[in-house]
């Protein structure tokens, strides 16, 4: 197999495979089936060329030494998939300006986007709020796994045609159009970057700190984990979900695992009930 700059693929064996694994579930919960050995290769392969390494075996070597912690975070942010857009899923978004915010009355109102990626999904719902609510009231949280997405979404710069699903009005209201080197790339404003707090967060790590949201998406990331994690994951998540609150879920999720906790309302929508007695199976 060549990659697509014709050079040769490098060999990736049974062991250097089982350990790269291993370190990833280790970082992430996220365990890759065997299938998935071309797409490592295909990955890590720049990584291993910048490293001035010419084999796997001496890659995974480095990976193990303790000082290593930007290597192993390079791994995370590699392997895992960020695919994602402004106002992906728009009846969400919809749901959310319609249904959920006329419901949620406390202010501060607190919004998570719990694998929020290279920020699209973060901004998308900072404009809904800004939109809807006017400019305070609200904060929005965003987290995830990948240190180097983090990095992307706090400097809110993307390409001009990344903004394609965007509403044009909010394109102008909250977006500034590259100059110079800057040409072709949308830069999200300052104000409303300065309203959404970045942060690295594993979803199945406990912080505590992380307080009570009314509102939390984790869209198309639980797809990513087994039934195992996913269930750790959600419960994770909606306890720091508060009473009332909804959680919006990636509309081709669909799981086997009851969110018992929660009222299913369709379309990848819960909510949990403000009182647990009206608690039902979903
Ligand atoms: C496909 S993106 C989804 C982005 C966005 N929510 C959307 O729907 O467009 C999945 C994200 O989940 C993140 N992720 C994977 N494992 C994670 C973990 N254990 N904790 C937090 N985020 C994780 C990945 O880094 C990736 O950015």
């Amino acid at each position: 197999m060549n990659t697509p700059c014709d050079i040769p693929a490098l060999q990736l064996s049974e062991r250097s495979f089982g350990l790269l694994r291993s370190l990833f579930e280790k970082e992430t919960g996220i365990h890759l089936r065997g299938e998935k050995r071309h797409l490592v290769i295909g990955r890590l392969q720049r990584r291993l060329e910048q490293r001035g390494l010419h084999d796997f075996e001496s890659y995974c070597a480095l990976l193990q030494q303790p000082h290593e912690t930007q290597e192993r975070q390079h791994l995370i942010d590699a392997l895992t998939t960020h695919e994602t857009y402004f106002f992906r899923e728009p009846a969400h978004f919809q749901h959310l300006r319609e249904q959920a915010l006329p419901n949620l009355e406390t202010r501060p109102l607190r919004i998570w986007s719990a694998a929020s990626s290279s920020g699209e999904e973060a901004y998308s719902l900072a404009m809904t709020l800004a939109d809807t609510l006017g400019p305070d009231g609200w904060e929005v949280f965003a987290s995830d796994v990948s240190a180097c997405s983090v990095w992307q979404a706090i400097q809110g710069l993307y390409p001009q045609q990344r903004l394609d699903n965007m509403p044009k009005g909010y394109l102008k209201r909250f977006c500034r159009r590259g100059q110079g080197v800057y040409t072709g790339q949308m830069l999200i404003h300052a104000d409303l970057r300065a309203r959404v707090n970045f942060f690295r967060h594993n979803l199945l790590a406990d912080d505590n700190k992380l307080g009570e949201f009314a509102v939390v998406f984790l869209r198309n990331a639980l797809i990513y984990f087994d039934a195992t994690r996913r269930g750790q994951i959600i419960g994770k998540v909606v306890r720091h979900l508060r009473p009332g609150g909804y959680l919006y879920l990636g509309q081709s999720e669909s799981f086997s695992e009851p969110l018992t906790s929660l009222e299913y309302l369709g379309g990848s929508i819960y909510r949990r009930p403000s009182c647990p007695a009206i608690a039902r199976s979903t």
